[in-house]
Protein backbone atom coordinates (compact mmCIF):
# COMPACT_ATOMS: atom_id res chain seq x y z
CA UNK A 1 0.00 0.00 0.00
CA UNK A 2 0.82 3.53 -0.50
CA UNK A 3 2.26 6.06 2.05
CA UNK A 4 3.27 9.17 0.79
CA UNK A 5 4.77 11.68 3.36
CA UNK A 6 5.97 14.51 1.21
CA UNK A 7 9.76 15.14 1.58
CA UNK A 8 10.31 16.28 -1.80
CA UNK A 9 14.26 17.39 -2.55
CA UNK A 10 15.62 14.30 -1.09
CA UNK A 11 17.13 12.03 -4.06
CA UNK A 12 16.05 8.47 -4.57
CA UNK A 13 18.73 5.85 -2.69
CA UNK A 14 21.38 8.60 -2.47
CA UNK A 15 23.04 6.91 -5.50
CA UNK A 16 26.44 9.29 -5.40
CA UNK A 17 27.58 9.02 -2.23
CA UNK A 18 28.41 5.18 -1.13
CA UNK A 19 28.60 5.32 3.27
CA UNK A 20 30.70 2.58 4.92
CA UNK A 21 28.05 2.91 7.83
CA UNK A 22 26.86 -0.41 6.79
CA UNK A 23 30.64 -2.53 7.41
CA UNK A 24 30.59 -5.65 9.22
CA UNK A 25 26.58 -5.75 8.63
CA UNK A 26 24.69 -8.06 6.59
CA UNK A 27 21.81 -7.94 3.95
CA UNK A 28 18.91 -9.67 3.56
CA UNK A 29 16.42 -9.31 0.55
CA UNK A 30 13.09 -11.30 0.43
CA UNK A 31 12.47 -12.33 -3.00
CA UNK A 32 10.36 -15.32 -2.58
CA UNK A 33 6.45 -15.61 -2.06
CA UNK A 34 3.69 -15.93 -4.54
CA UNK A 35 2.61 -12.65 -5.95
CA UNK A 36 -1.03 -13.37 -6.13
CA UNK A 37 -1.95 -9.68 -5.64
CA UNK A 38 -0.20 -8.54 -8.53
CA UNK A 39 -1.68 -12.01 -10.96
CA UNK A 40 -1.56 -12.03 -14.03
CA UNK A 41 1.71 -10.75 -14.08
CA UNK A 42 3.42 -12.86 -11.66
CA UNK A 43 2.11 -16.08 -12.82
CA UNK A 44 5.18 -16.35 -14.81
CA UNK A 45 7.66 -13.31 -13.45
CA UNK A 46 8.67 -12.83 -9.93
CA UNK A 47 7.09 -9.83 -8.82
CA UNK A 48 10.40 -7.86 -7.55
CA UNK A 49 11.53 -8.00 -11.10
CA UNK A 50 8.77 -5.68 -12.48
CA UNK A 51 10.39 -2.47 -13.37
CA UNK A 52 9.39 0.95 -11.87
CA UNK A 53 10.90 3.60 -14.30
CA UNK A 54 12.34 0.56 -16.25
CA UNK A 55 14.78 -0.70 -12.99
CA UNK A 56 13.51 -3.98 -11.48
CA UNK A 57 12.45 -2.56 -8.18
CA UNK A 58 15.05 -5.52 -6.54
CA UNK A 59 17.81 -4.21 -8.07
CA UNK A 60 16.82 -0.63 -6.41
CA UNK A 61 16.69 -2.70 -3.39
CA UNK A 62 20.15 -4.10 -4.15
CA UNK A 63 21.55 -0.81 -4.65
CA UNK A 64 20.08 1.14 -1.92
CA UNK A 65 21.76 -1.91 0.48
CA UNK A 66 24.92 -1.42 -1.10
CA UNK A 67 24.81 2.57 -1.08
CA UNK A 68 24.09 1.37 2.40
CA UNK A 69 28.20 -0.03 2.97
CA UNK A 70 26.93 -3.61 2.66
CA UNK A 71 28.89 -5.96 1.09
CA UNK A 72 27.08 -9.46 1.77
CA UNK A 73 23.64 -9.39 0.82
CA UNK A 74 21.45 -13.35 0.87
CA UNK A 75 18.42 -13.09 -1.31
CA UNK A 76 16.17 -15.66 -0.27
CA UNK A 77 14.11 -17.32 -3.49
CA UNK A 78 11.17 -19.55 -4.01
CA UNK A 79 9.57 -20.89 -7.43
CA UNK A 80 10.90 -17.98 -9.50
CA UNK A 81 14.53 -18.70 -8.18
CA UNK A 82 15.98 -19.30 -11.52
CA UNK A 83 14.74 -15.97 -13.25
CA UNK A 84 15.80 -14.25 -10.17
CA UNK A 85 19.22 -15.53 -10.32
CA UNK A 86 19.39 -14.88 -14.43
CA UNK A 87 18.57 -11.14 -13.85
CA UNK A 88 20.47 -10.49 -10.37
CA UNK A 89 23.86 -13.07 -11.18
CA UNK A 90 26.57 -12.59 -8.38
CA UNK A 91 26.42 -8.80 -7.71
CA UNK A 92 29.80 -7.68 -9.81
CA UNK A 93 27.33 -5.15 -11.49
CA UNK A 94 26.71 -3.32 -7.93
CA UNK A 95 29.86 -4.49 -6.53
CA UNK A 96 28.31 -6.81 -4.50
CA UNK A 97 28.62 -10.44 -3.13
CA UNK A 98 25.16 -12.25 -3.32
CA UNK A 99 24.24 -15.45 -1.67
CA UNK A 100 20.93 -17.03 -2.88
CA UNK A 101 18.80 -19.18 0.00
CA UNK A 102 16.03 -21.48 -1.36
CA UNK A 103 13.61 -20.99 1.12
CA UNK A 104 11.74 -24.44 1.04
CA UNK A 105 8.21 -23.12 0.99
CA UNK A 106 6.79 -19.60 1.23
CA UNK A 107 5.57 -20.13 5.28
CA UNK A 108 6.21 -16.23 6.42
CA UNK A 109 8.89 -13.39 6.43
CA UNK A 110 10.22 -14.63 9.91
CA UNK A 111 10.51 -18.53 7.88
CA UNK A 112 12.48 -17.03 5.61
CA UNK A 113 14.76 -15.29 8.04
CA UNK A 114 15.01 -18.44 10.11
CA UNK A 115 15.90 -20.77 6.61
CA UNK A 116 18.33 -18.07 6.23
CA UNK A 117 20.64 -18.62 9.96
CA UNK A 118 23.59 -20.43 8.02
CA UNK A 119 24.27 -17.12 5.75
CA UNK A 120 23.41 -14.69 8.46
CA UNK A 121 25.34 -16.40 11.30
CA UNK A 122 25.55 -14.21 14.57
CA UNK A 123 25.98 -11.31 12.37
CA UNK A 124 23.51 -8.12 12.84
CA UNK A 125 21.73 -7.23 9.48
CA UNK A 126 19.37 -5.57 7.44
CA UNK A 127 16.35 -7.34 6.01
CA UNK A 128 14.08 -6.00 2.88
CA UNK A 129 11.22 -6.84 1.49
CA UNK A 130 12.33 -7.19 -2.21
CA UNK A 131 9.38 -5.61 -3.30
CA UNK A 132 9.46 -2.29 -1.68
CA UNK A 133 10.50 0.98 -2.67
CA UNK A 134 12.00 3.96 -0.34
CA UNK A 135 12.69 6.95 -0.88
CA UNK A 136 16.09 8.66 0.17
CA UNK A 137 17.64 4.99 0.66
CA UNK A 138 18.34 3.17 3.80
CA UNK A 139 22.06 4.76 4.96
CA UNK A 140 20.17 6.70 7.57
CA UNK A 141 18.94 3.74 9.08
CA UNK A 142 21.82 1.70 9.24
CA UNK A 143 24.11 4.29 10.89
CA UNK A 144 21.36 4.77 13.37
CA UNK A 145 21.64 0.98 14.16
CA UNK A 146 25.02 0.47 13.71
CA UNK A 147 26.05 3.25 16.37
CA UNK A 148 23.55 1.91 18.70
CA UNK A 149 23.20 -0.99 20.89
CA UNK A 150 20.14 -1.73 20.24
CA UNK A 151 18.55 -5.15 19.80
CA UNK A 152 16.27 -4.35 16.61
CA UNK A 153 15.56 -1.05 15.07
CA UNK A 154 12.15 -1.23 12.88
CA UNK A 155 11.17 1.30 10.04
CA UNK A 156 8.03 3.21 10.69
CA UNK A 157 6.43 6.17 8.73
CA UNK A 158 2.96 8.47 9.29
CA UNK A 159 0.02 7.16 6.97
CA UNK A 160 -3.48 8.57 6.91
CA UNK A 161 -5.08 4.88 7.32
CA UNK A 162 -2.93 2.88 9.93
CA UNK A 163 -6.13 0.02 9.88
CA UNK A 164 -4.78 -1.19 6.15
CA UNK A 165 -1.14 -1.73 7.77
CA UNK A 166 1.07 -3.20 10.88
CA UNK A 167 0.83 -0.50 13.15
CA UNK A 168 3.51 0.32 16.08
CA UNK A 169 2.75 1.84 19.61
CA UNK A 170 5.50 3.57 21.05
CA UNK A 171 5.99 4.35 24.81
CA UNK A 172 7.03 8.00 26.28
CA UNK A 173 10.59 7.04 25.32
CA UNK A 174 9.60 6.26 22.20
CA UNK A 175 10.56 2.59 22.63
CA UNK A 176 8.56 -0.13 20.62
CA UNK A 177 5.67 -1.38 23.26
CA UNK A 178 3.57 -3.20 20.78
CA UNK A 179 2.67 -4.12 17.05
CA UNK A 180 -0.86 -4.67 15.88
CA UNK A 181 -1.56 -5.85 12.31
CA UNK A 182 -4.29 -4.07 10.41
CA UNK A 183 -5.95 -2.74 13.94
CA UNK A 184 -9.39 -1.61 13.96
CA UNK A 185 -8.72 1.10 16.12
CA UNK A 186 -5.06 2.38 15.73
CA UNK A 187 -3.37 3.40 18.37
CA UNK A 188 -1.06 5.53 16.34
CA UNK A 189 -1.22 6.52 12.71
CA UNK A 190 3.04 5.10 12.73
CA UNK A 191 2.75 1.56 10.00
CA UNK A 192 5.57 -0.64 9.23
CA UNK A 193 7.75 -0.25 6.62
CA UNK A 194 9.12 -3.90 4.66
CA UNK A 195 12.42 -3.11 6.22
CA UNK A 196 14.31 -4.11 9.51
CA UNK A 197 17.22 -4.60 11.28
CA UNK A 198 18.27 -7.06 14.14
CA UNK A 199 20.75 -8.62 15.83
CA UNK A 200 21.39 -12.13 16.83
CA UNK A 201 18.91 -11.86 19.62
CA UNK A 202 16.27 -12.46 16.47
CA UNK A 203 17.45 -16.11 16.80
CA UNK A 204 15.94 -16.86 20.26
CA UNK A 205 12.64 -15.17 19.20
CA UNK A 206 11.66 -16.86 16.01
CA UNK A 207 12.44 -20.23 17.96
CA UNK A 208 9.99 -19.05 20.14
CA UNK A 209 7.14 -17.89 18.25
CA UNK A 210 4.47 -20.33 16.60
CA UNK A 211 2.69 -20.29 13.23
CA UNK A 212 -0.20 -17.42 12.57
CA UNK A 213 -3.89 -18.25 11.65
CA UNK A 214 -2.81 -17.91 8.19
CA UNK A 215 -0.36 -20.62 8.53
CA UNK A 216 2.81 -18.22 8.30
CA UNK A 217 5.60 -17.54 10.82
CA UNK A 218 4.96 -13.40 11.25
CA UNK A 219 8.06 -11.31 11.87
CA UNK A 220 5.82 -8.79 13.53
CA UNK A 221 5.72 -11.98 15.99
CA UNK A 222 8.73 -12.46 16.37
CA UNK A 223 9.64 -8.95 17.19
CA UNK A 224 6.83 -8.68 19.68
CA UNK A 225 8.48 -11.62 21.12
CA UNK A 226 11.71 -9.41 21.79
CA UNK A 227 9.60 -6.64 23.16
CA UNK A 228 7.82 -8.83 25.67
CA UNK A 229 11.03 -10.20 26.99
CA UNK A 230 12.81 -6.70 27.42
CA UNK A 231 15.06 -6.47 24.52
CA UNK A 232 15.60 -2.87 23.12
CA UNK A 233 13.92 -2.74 19.84
CA UNK A 234 13.46 0.91 18.51
CA UNK A 235 11.94 2.57 15.25
CA UNK A 236 13.40 4.56 12.66
CA UNK A 237 10.71 7.34 11.65
CA UNK A 238 11.03 7.35 7.87
CA UNK A 239 10.29 10.82 6.30
CA UNK A 240 9.86 10.58 2.42
CA UNK A 241 7.76 8.01 0.57
CA UNK A 242 7.66 4.20 0.74
CA UNK A 243 5.65 1.39 -1.33
CA UNK A 244 4.91 -1.45 -1.30
CA UNK A 245 4.62 -2.64 -4.87
CA UNK A 246 2.59 -5.78 -4.29
CA UNK A 247 -0.69 -4.09 -6.29
CA UNK A 248 -1.52 -2.53 -9.40
CA UNK A 249 -2.28 0.65 -8.38
CA UNK A 250 0.92 0.74 -5.74
CA UNK A 251 3.20 -0.08 -9.22
CA UNK A 252 1.93 3.09 -11.12
CA UNK A 253 1.99 5.06 -7.63
CA UNK A 254 5.88 3.76 -7.29
CA UNK A 255 6.22 4.58 -11.14
CA UNK A 256 4.82 7.83 -10.97
CA UNK A 257 6.90 8.81 -7.41
CA UNK A 258 10.17 7.63 -9.21
CA UNK A 259 9.94 8.91 -12.60
CA UNK A 260 9.47 12.12 -10.47
CA UNK A 261 13.15 12.29 -9.89
CA UNK A 262 14.91 10.67 -12.72
CA UNK A 263 16.72 12.79 -14.91
CA UNK A 264 16.54 14.54 -18.42
CA UNK A 265 18.79 12.40 -20.53
CA UNK A 266 18.49 11.87 -24.62
CA UNK A 267 21.01 8.28 -25.74
CA UNK A 268 18.70 7.46 -28.08
CA UNK A 269 17.92 9.15 -31.26
CA UNK A 270 15.22 11.56 -31.30
CA UNK A 271 14.11 13.07 -34.96
CA UNK A 272 13.21 16.55 -35.77
CA UNK A 273 9.73 16.33 -35.98
CA UNK A 274 9.88 14.61 -32.69
CA UNK A 275 9.04 17.03 -29.18
CA UNK A 276 10.58 16.07 -25.80
CA UNK A 277 8.69 18.44 -23.44
CA UNK A 278 10.20 18.16 -19.34
CA UNK A 279 12.02 15.71 -17.92
CA UNK A 280 12.26 12.55 -20.25
CA UNK A 281 14.77 10.00 -19.96
CA UNK A 282 15.49 8.10 -23.56
CA UNK A 283 17.55 4.89 -23.13
CA UNK A 284 20.45 3.72 -25.59
CA UNK A 285 19.10 2.37 -28.97
CA UNK A 286 15.78 4.02 -28.70
CA UNK A 287 14.20 5.85 -31.71
CA UNK A 288 11.58 8.91 -31.13
CA UNK A 289 10.13 9.54 -34.74
CA UNK A 290 7.46 12.40 -34.94
CA UNK A 291 5.81 11.95 -31.41
CA UNK A 292 5.44 14.44 -28.33
CA UNK A 293 6.96 12.78 -24.95
CA UNK A 294 5.72 14.85 -22.31
CA UNK A 295 7.51 13.93 -19.22
CA UNK A 296 8.44 12.62 -16.93
CA UNK A 297 8.61 9.91 -18.71
CA UNK A 298 11.38 7.17 -19.54
CA UNK A 299 11.46 5.15 -22.70
CA UNK A 300 13.60 2.42 -22.82
CA UNK A 301 16.41 1.05 -24.77
CA UNK A 302 15.45 -0.21 -27.90
CA UNK A 303 12.39 1.33 -28.12
CA UNK A 304 10.46 2.58 -31.10
CA UNK A 305 8.17 5.33 -30.88
CA UNK A 306 6.25 5.92 -33.92
CA UNK A 307 3.70 8.71 -34.29
CA UNK A 308 2.36 8.79 -30.94
CA UNK A 309 2.09 11.01 -27.56
CA UNK A 310 3.37 9.29 -24.63
CA UNK A 311 2.27 11.31 -21.44
CA UNK A 312 3.35 12.21 -17.88
CA UNK A 313 4.66 9.32 -15.89
CA UNK A 314 4.73 6.57 -18.50
CA UNK A 315 7.51 4.32 -18.33
CA UNK A 316 8.11 2.22 -21.73
CA UNK A 317 10.49 -1.15 -21.01
CA UNK A 318 13.29 -2.29 -23.52
CA UNK A 319 12.26 -3.51 -27.34
CA UNK A 320 8.65 -2.29 -27.13
CA UNK A 321 6.84 -0.79 -30.10
CA UNK A 322 4.32 2.36 -29.77
CA UNK A 323 2.92 3.26 -33.55
CA UNK A 324 -0.17 5.72 -33.75
CA UNK A 325 -1.21 5.57 -30.17
CA UNK A 326 -1.46 7.82 -26.92
CA UNK A 327 -0.45 6.38 -23.59
CA UNK A 328 -0.05 8.18 -20.35
CA UNK A 329 0.77 7.00 -16.72
CA UNK A 330 1.17 3.33 -17.23
CA UNK A 331 3.81 0.90 -17.42
CA UNK A 332 4.48 -1.17 -20.69
CA UNK A 333 6.93 -4.39 -20.68
CA UNK A 334 9.35 -5.44 -22.57
CA UNK A 335 8.76 -6.89 -25.92
CA UNK A 336 5.12 -5.21 -26.40
CA UNK A 337 3.42 -3.27 -29.11
CA UNK A 338 0.97 -0.84 -29.36
CA UNK A 339 -0.08 0.00 -32.60
CA UNK A 340 -2.75 2.62 -34.25
CA UNK A 341 -5.08 2.32 -31.16
CA UNK A 342 -8.02 5.42 -31.98
CA UNK A 343 -8.30 6.01 -28.18
CA UNK A 344 -5.74 6.89 -25.72
CA UNK A 345 -4.47 4.65 -23.12
CA UNK A 346 -4.15 5.47 -18.99
CA UNK A 347 -3.71 3.87 -16.09
CA UNK A 348 -2.46 1.02 -17.78
CA UNK A 349 -0.11 -2.01 -16.49
CA UNK A 350 0.59 -3.91 -19.95
CA UNK A 351 2.95 -7.32 -19.74
CA UNK A 352 5.21 -8.59 -21.49
CA UNK A 353 5.16 -9.63 -25.30
CA UNK A 354 1.71 -8.23 -25.62
CA UNK A 355 0.09 -6.92 -29.00
CA UNK A 356 -2.46 -4.25 -28.70
CA UNK A 357 -3.58 -3.46 -32.53
CA UNK A 358 -6.29 -2.73 -34.86
CA UNK A 359 -7.53 -5.84 -35.97
CA UNK A 360 -8.45 -5.72 -40.17
CA UNK A 361 -10.46 -8.57 -40.06
CA UNK A 362 -14.22 -8.18 -40.91
CA UNK A 363 -16.77 -8.55 -39.32
CA UNK A 364 -15.85 -5.70 -36.91
CA UNK A 365 -15.49 -6.88 -33.22
CA UNK A 366 -13.01 -6.94 -30.53
CA UNK A 367 -10.84 -10.26 -30.54
CA UNK A 368 -8.82 -10.90 -27.38
CA UNK A 369 -6.27 -13.20 -26.28
CA UNK A 370 -6.38 -12.40 -22.65
CA UNK A 371 -4.89 -14.12 -19.83
CA UNK A 372 -6.40 -15.48 -16.32
CA UNK A 373 -6.87 -12.62 -14.33
CA UNK A 374 -6.90 -10.16 -16.72
CA UNK A 375 -8.51 -6.51 -16.34
CA UNK A 376 -9.41 -4.81 -19.97
CA UNK A 377 -11.88 -1.51 -19.20
CA UNK A 378 -13.00 -0.92 -23.54
CA UNK A 379 -14.84 2.31 -24.67
P1 LIG B 1 4.21 -10.49 0.70
O1 LIG B 1 3.82 -9.44 -0.28
O2 LIG B 1 3.79 -10.28 2.09
O3 LIG B 1 3.67 -11.93 0.23
P2 LIG B 1 3.60 -12.64 -1.19
O4 LIG B 1 4.84 -12.45 -1.99
O5 LIG B 1 3.24 -14.07 -0.93
O6 LIG B 1 2.49 -11.84 -2.03
P3 LIG B 1 0.91 -11.91 -2.23
O7 LIG B 1 0.32 -11.42 -0.95
O8 LIG B 1 0.71 -10.97 -3.41
O9 LIG B 1 0.53 -13.31 -2.60
O10 LIG B 1 5.78 -10.67 0.69
C1 LIG B 1 6.68 -9.60 0.88
C2 LIG B 1 8.02 -9.94 0.28
O11 LIG B 1 8.62 -11.04 0.95
C3 LIG B 1 7.94 -10.33 -1.18
O12 LIG B 1 9.08 -9.82 -1.85
C4 LIG B 1 7.98 -11.84 -1.14
C5 LIG B 1 8.82 -12.15 0.08
N1 LIG B 1 8.46 -13.37 0.80
C6 LIG B 1 9.39 -14.40 0.93
O13 LIG B 1 10.52 -14.31 0.42
N2 LIG B 1 9.04 -15.52 1.64
C7 LIG B 1 7.82 -15.67 2.23
O14 LIG B 1 7.56 -16.71 2.85
C8 LIG B 1 6.87 -14.58 2.09
C9 LIG B 1 5.50 -14.68 2.72
C10 LIG B 1 7.23 -13.47 1.38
Amino acid sequence: SLALVGDPGASLYNTGAHTTTGVGMKGLVLSGGKGTRLYPLTYTKAKQLIPVANKPVLFRVIEAIRDAGIREIGIVVGDTAAEVKEAVGRGERWGVEITYIHQSAPLGLAHAVKESREFLGDDRFVMFLGDNCIQGGISPLIEQFGQSDWNAQIVLTRVSDPSHYGVAELDDDGRIVRLVEKPKEPRSNLALVGIYMFDRSIWEAIANIKPSWRGELEITDAIQYLVEHGYRVYPYIHRGWWIDTGKKADMLDANRLVLEEIEHRVEGFVDRDSQLIGKVTVEAGAEVINSVIRGPAIIGENARIVNSYIGPFTAIYHHTVIEDSEIEHSIVLEHSSIVAIPHRIEDSLIGRNVKVHRSPIKPKAYRLTLGDHSDIGLL
